[in-house]
């Protein structure tokens, strides 16, 4: 692609070209766009959506998107977009083992690789969202976007290379990317394989949560937050396009790339970001904040009791806090919380959540430290600090209850022990004790 590098900043209004001169100065959609180039705007909220939520590009093209045989409907197994139609969910805990890498005979790209887990809501009533796991082992030959939902991805293993019509995005393990709804790109796998996780996010675009007293610094900085210079491809040949559309796959074939944007401007693209920028902010006298300290991105709902889905981390920090048990305590949240681990081992489990796997507590299933790591942190010594170095773990929740896909349930990998972490939490009960 020609283009690259990245703009600073969350939602900022950009204005970037390729070309030098290809983009309109003083209006959008002049009598024609510079360059032979066709002006085309995408929306990603509705026209009259209050200023400071309103997202919008207008994007300068070789070619608008509209130019393209029609889709026709792709079978599709994997995917989940309806969860109005689930098996029972049960009020169990659950975990999984990782999505397994295809086998090198078999070639899968980051699209055929989506495996769905979880989800609540529709796609079709844009609200609710689709938990995937991926696992590829081959570069993208073809384009791929969602009408359903933006797609927050967060890398496990192998790093990609995101082209997109609005430039190019390389993420690696521990940084993340949001595609916006309906923006077309191709994901290059960089290492030949590469696993991890993607929620969609079928309702309002995850955006920086309000700080409240933290104040106007911390947390994830605006300014980390990088969305790609425009680049574009001119490509005249076969493409594939893939549209996902209303829960389904669609396919189609253009006689030309469609990552053709030469200019844009707006504030509606695709942004990443690294988590390890993240500035942890935790308790330095007793007991925890609520986990809503480690939020990233939120997706606002339309009660703000409830919210719709967090984005949380739990990056490497100090523990501080004296005569305070450190890790996560035990809890009953009206929230539902899908967990992954990208890196290293979590704080509140002494095994079996591992780089790659997931697990489900959903709304008001009890959970918390493992039987060995209360006994462990009950008696470990807070006089001093201790550190989590080596970790990176993350949290979709949600405001409505995760149901479990039948693939979840069946697939072979829930771990069906999981249960039994918490078995062998003694009684301590004393009443003789005081
Ligand atoms: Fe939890």
């Amino acid at each position: 692609m020609r283009g690259a590098g990245y703009q600073s900043g969350f939602g900022n209004e950009f204005a970037t070209e390729a070309i030098a001169g290809a983009l309109p100065q003083g209006q959008n959609s002049p009598q024609r766009a510079p360059l032979g180039l066709y002006a085309e705007q995408l929306s990603g909220t509705a026209f009259t959506a209050p200023r400071a939520q309103n997202r919008r590009s207008w994007l300068y093209r070789i070619r608008p998107a509209s130019q393209h045989p029609p889709f026709t409907l792709l079978q599709n197994t994997r995917i989940v977009s309806d969860f109005h139609a689930m098996p029972p969910t049960p009020p169990n805990q659950l975990r999984w083992d990782p999505l397994p890498l295809p086998d090198s005979a078999t070639p899968v790209d980051f699209i055929d690789g989506w495996q769905t887990m979880a989800g609540n809501g529709s796609a079709e009533a844009m609200s609710g969202c689709a938990i995937h796991v991926y696992a590829a082992n081959r570069s993208m030959q073809r384009f791929f976007y969602s009408a359903d939902g933006e797609l927050l991805l967060v890398p496990q293993e192998g790093r990609l290379a995101i082209a997109t019509e609005l430039g190019m995005i390389e993420l690696e393990p521990q940084e993340i990317a949001v595609i916006p709804r309906g923006v077309r790109f191709r994901v290059t796998l960089l290492d030949g394989k590469a696993r991890g996780y993607v929620c969609e996010n079928f309702g309002t675009a995850f955006r920086l949560p309000d700080m409240g007293p933290i104040g106007s610094n911390g947390l994830a900085n605006s300014r980390d937050f990088l969305t790609p210079h425009a680049a574009y491809e001119d490509i005249d040949g076969e493409c594939e396009l893939l549209a996902k559309f209303g829960g389904h796959l669609w396919r189609t074939t253009l006689d030309h790339s469609p990552l053709d944007v030469v200019a844009w401007h707006g504030n509606y693209a695709p942004y990443k970001y690294d988590l390890r920028r993240f500035n942890t902010i935790g308790s330095i006298s007793y007991d925890h904040p609520d986990p809503s300290i480690f939020l990233v991105l939120q997706a606002p709902g339309e009660n703000p009791l409830l919210g719709a889905i967090d984005f949380a981390i739990f990056p490497p920090r100090w523990l501080a806090a004296e005569h305070t048990f450190r890790p996560p305590w035990f809890h009953r949240n009206v929230a539902s919380e899908f967990m992954g681990l990208i890196h290293g081992v979590y704080d509140a489990k002494a095994a079996g959540f591992v780089p790659g796997g997931a697990s489900l507590h959903n709304c008001m299933s009890g959970h918390g430290p493992d039987a060995q790591t209360f006994e462990k942190a009950s008696h470990s010594d807070t006089a001093t600090p201790a550190k989590v170095g080596d970790t990176m773990a993350f949290m979709f929740e949600t405001r409505t209850i995760l149901k479990p896909t039948p693939f979840a349930l069946d697939g072979g990998l829930l771990q069906n022990d999981y249960f039994e972490c918490w078995q062998g939490l003694r009684k301590h009960f004393d009443p003789d004790q005081a």
